[in-house]
């Protein structure tokens, strides 16, 4: 009973660190919360491609039902990544009365809303920290930290493969391609990087930071969304020589009648706090009517750091079960003001 049992679904950058720390960090998360953190079990798609890396007693499958249908796992974590299976993987699991947490931001951008309300009907956890900004705390900072503000802007660097491949152009006068062929090797990218590219993953990104600060539901259809793909060395040199660095930056702003958000690469000059920040790491600035201007940095992609956000998430649903305080999420889908809709950027 003093051990809280975990299935994980997906073992590549992420799960595989998510795997590491809780091997390696228990004693920590035992002190704090009194449960011991344990993998029972873990879904994959081609079980012979992890089998050394395993633990021997924890369970490697593709069936996610050794996951769904064993009342010894209390929470799953997806990290998986994608819309589809995993939105009908994780509604099973929430159904099956499993707490989820996910790093999964296309999912949570497209259905999270719908997400949440299964996980209310079960009386369970659906955290997802990990979705933005990789190991930046910024979910919890804006529901904690800014309960009580009213914001009125959020902005930054939200994807770290863009980042970094803007920064190895700029500094290291690679090529676009052989930028992105490293991202991809030090698995920043999505295992398909069209949407980090093309500024779909940002966008995702400002969807649900724009959920969690102003409580509305922005459509991916309805904003500007623009990616780094068309940027050439030119660009990179030629806005070095005005003073300017290249950065692809999610905008969204609170206005009278709604909300305006949009994704596109943005000339920064050189001495503005985004413009200074390099590779793979994010900064996202939250502007609140009382606390003014705040600005968070941190590593937006990469295996431990993401891991390390998975990780608050599980400590947070372990506590809420050893308080029997679950089925209160980390989010604020159920507080949105129903007036907030999302504007047409072209009528600003
Ligand atoms: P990877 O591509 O490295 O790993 C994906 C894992 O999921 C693999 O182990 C794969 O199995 C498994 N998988 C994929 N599809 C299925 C399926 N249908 N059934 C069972 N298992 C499946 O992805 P990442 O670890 O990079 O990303 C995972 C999630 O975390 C994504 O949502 C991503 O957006 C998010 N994220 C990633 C960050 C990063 O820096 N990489 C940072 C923040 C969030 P197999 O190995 O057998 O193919
Ligand atoms: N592919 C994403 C990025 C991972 O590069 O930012 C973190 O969400």
């Amino acid at each position: 009973m003093n051990e809280i049992k975990i299935g994980l679904i997906g073992l590549g950058t992420v799960g595989s660190s998510v795997l590491k720390m809780i091997i390696e960090n228990s004693d920590k998360v035992q002190t704090i919360t009194g449960r011991r953190l344990s993998v029972k079990t873990i879904v994959v798609r081609n079980v012979a491609k992890h089998r050394r890396q395993v633990p021997k007693d924890v369970t490697l499958t593709t069936d996610l039902n050794a996951i769904i249908n064993d009342p010894e796992i209390k929470i799953a974590v997806e990290v998986m990544g994608g819309i589809h299976p995993a939105k009908e993987f994780v509604t099973a699991l929430l159904n099956a009365k499993k707490h989820v947490v996910t790093a999964n931001k296309d999912l949570i951008a497209s259905a999270g809303e719908e997400l949440a309300a299964t996980a209310k009907q079960n009386h369970c956890d659906l955290m997802y920290e990990a979705s933005v900004a990789g190991g930046i705390p910024i979910l919890r900072t804006i529901v904690n930290s800014f309960a009580a503000d009213y914001i009125t802007e959020v902005k930054g660097i939200v994807n770290g493969t863009c980042n970094f491949i803007l920064t190895q152009m700029q500094q290291q006068h690679w090529s676009y391609d052989q930028a992105l062929m490293k991202a991809q090797e030090l698995g920043f990218a999505e295992s398909d990087p069209t949407n980090d590219v093309e500024g779909i993953d940002s966008a995702y990104k400002m969807v649900i930071l724009s959920q969690f600060s102003y409580g509305a539901h922005i459509k991916l259809s309805n904003m500007s969304v623009e990616g780094i793909s068309t940027i050439q060395q030119d660009d990179i040199q030629r806005a070095a020589e005005f003073g300017y660095t290249i950065k692809l930056l999610g905008i969204s702003r609170r206005i009278d009648n709604g909300v305006f958000a949009e994704v596109g690469p943005v000339l920064v000059p050189q001495d503005h706090p985004l413009a200074t920040i390099h590779n793979e790491n994010n900064a996202v600035m939250v502007t609140g009517e009382a606390v003014g201007e705040t600005l968070f940095y941190g590593p937006g992609a990469g295996g431990l750091p993401t891991a390390n956000s998975v990780l608050s998430d599980i400590v947070s649903v372990t506590k809420n079960i050893v308080l029997g305080t679950t089925g209160h999420f980390f989010n604020n889908y159920q507080s949105s003001p129903s007036e907030i809709g999302n504007i047409d950027p072209k009528d600003v």
